[in-house]
């Protein structure tokens, strides 16, 4: 059925699949036919679909309790949080319901921690990144370097500021009194999977250490293992103050985090910020088991492995292909630079039974399973190299 035609607002263009099973890297629709998903539901079923530990304690958890809210005690919550605190440099966890959540709590966080923690009211400025992506609330759509998410919306509320990507010459610039954190993402993924150079960072964690800004990280897209480390900032030896998750900590089930440094523990009270889902038995259920499979089968370095396998292959295949600029990322949050737009080339690697994803016009983007195998990688590299090569010698 045609949105126009359904009870749903018409905010998705929707590609024309309804699946009603998955497994592993594979997903069926309601034809019965089968995909090979290299896209996870945009970077979130890091584990695959249904993955066996996080089924069982799903299904264990929804016969006991689901719910009860923030006014009492949650084990799970305490529980993920000291899984997430140990295997981070985090101190204190604040657990939502989604990316944009764990970042609107980030941002609060940062403008509380400096007018009641430091008393410094007048430092409320964040500097974001042209190309960046931060979610949809009115914050987080602020702190988003693209035009296009913030058309019809305003007033947004003040207090960001944008500096080009990989830039830090203009980051420093843009310090003022005003100034109390920067918010970044290592690797850009709704805005072209554009990974951030490492000297980049560095001098970025440094401006923030000399001038006494926060440093946050939105990890919604990188963290829990998809870059190929636990986060990502470990790949750069540098630590935040603050990050977030959300994708794949709960392999599905909707949960988002904020991750924080001690310092700043003191700067939510009792009644700052909450929510009432937020870090509920379920969602908690599904993260503790999303992690312990992450850290007891060490995930990560599997991710890494894979990854380094899917880089050689695509640079090997796809060499000479005009259509064809930049293959970057970082672990298993892969782009295929194009030199021509990616929707008709997408829909043709759809019809052919893969299932891969844009990002921005011109970018192809790989975001499969952590656990994919080899044989699947290597079907769904081959859909996708020949779909290129075909669509290199028809425009000849
Ligand atoms: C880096 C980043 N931050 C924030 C978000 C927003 O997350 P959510 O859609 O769960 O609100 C996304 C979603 O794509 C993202 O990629």
């Amino acid at each position: 059925m045609g949105e126009a035609q359904s009870a749903l607002f018409p905010n998705y263009a929707r590609y024309p699949f309804t699946f009603v099973k998955g497994e592993g890297s594979r997903l069926w629709d309601e034809n019965g036919k089968e995909y090979l998903d290299l896209m996870c539901g945009l970077a979130v079923t890091n584990l695959g679909h249904a993955p066996k530990r996080v089924t069982e304690r799903l299904k264990e958890q929804a016969d006991t309790l689901w719910h009860t809210s923030n006014l009492f005690h949650i084990p799970g919550q305490e529980k993920l949080a000291e899984l997430l605190v140990a295997n981070s440099c985090a101190d204190a966890v604040f657990f939502c319901n989604s990316g944009a959540e764990a970042n609107e709590a980030a941002i609060k966080i940062a403008r509380r921690y400096f007018s009641k923690v430091l008393e410094q009211p007048e430092r409320y400025e964040i500097i974001t990144f042209d190309m960046s992506f931060h979610g949809r609330t009115l914050a987080t759509l602020t702190a988003t370097g693209q035009e296009k998410v913030k058309e019809g919306f305003a007033p947004l509320p003040a207090g960001f500021v944008y500096a080009p990507y990989n830039d830090a010459a203009a980051v420093e610039k843009l310090i003022s009194p005003r100034t109390c954190a920067v918010m970044l993402e290592l690797v850009q993924g709704e805005g072209g999977v554009n990974p951030a150079e490492p000297g980049f960072v560095k001098t970025v964690a440094e401006l923030c250490e000399r001038h006494g800004l926060l440093l946050i990280l939105d990890e919604i897209q990188t963290g829990v293992g998809r870059t190929g480390k636990m986060f990502a900032y470990e790949h750069y030896g540098i630590e935040p103050d603050l990050f977030t998750l959300a994708k794949g900590l709960g392999s599905g089930m909707p949960i988002g985090a904020m991750l924080g440094k001690e310092k700043l523990r003191g700067a939510f009270i009792a009644g700052s910020h909450g929510t009432t889902f937020g870090g509920n038995y379920l969602s908690t259920a599904a993260g503790v088991a999303t992690m312990e499979t992450m850290l007891e089968e060490d995930v990560p370095a599997k991710a890494a492995a894979m990854s380094d396998y899917i880089f050689s292959e695509l640079k090997t295949k796809l060499a000479g292909n005009p259509l064809v600029g930049e293959i970057r990322g970082l672990g298993m949050l892969i782009g295929i630079g194009l030199t021509v737009p990616n929707t008709e080339l997408i829909k043709s690697i759809h019809e052919q039974g893969v299932l891969v994803v844009p990002a921005g016009p011109n970018v192809i983007r790989l975001a499969p399973s952590l656990l994919i195998s080899k044989e699947e990688i290597d079907r769904g590299l081959e859909t996708i190299c020949q779909t290129l090569a075909k669509a290199a010698a028809a425009a000849v």
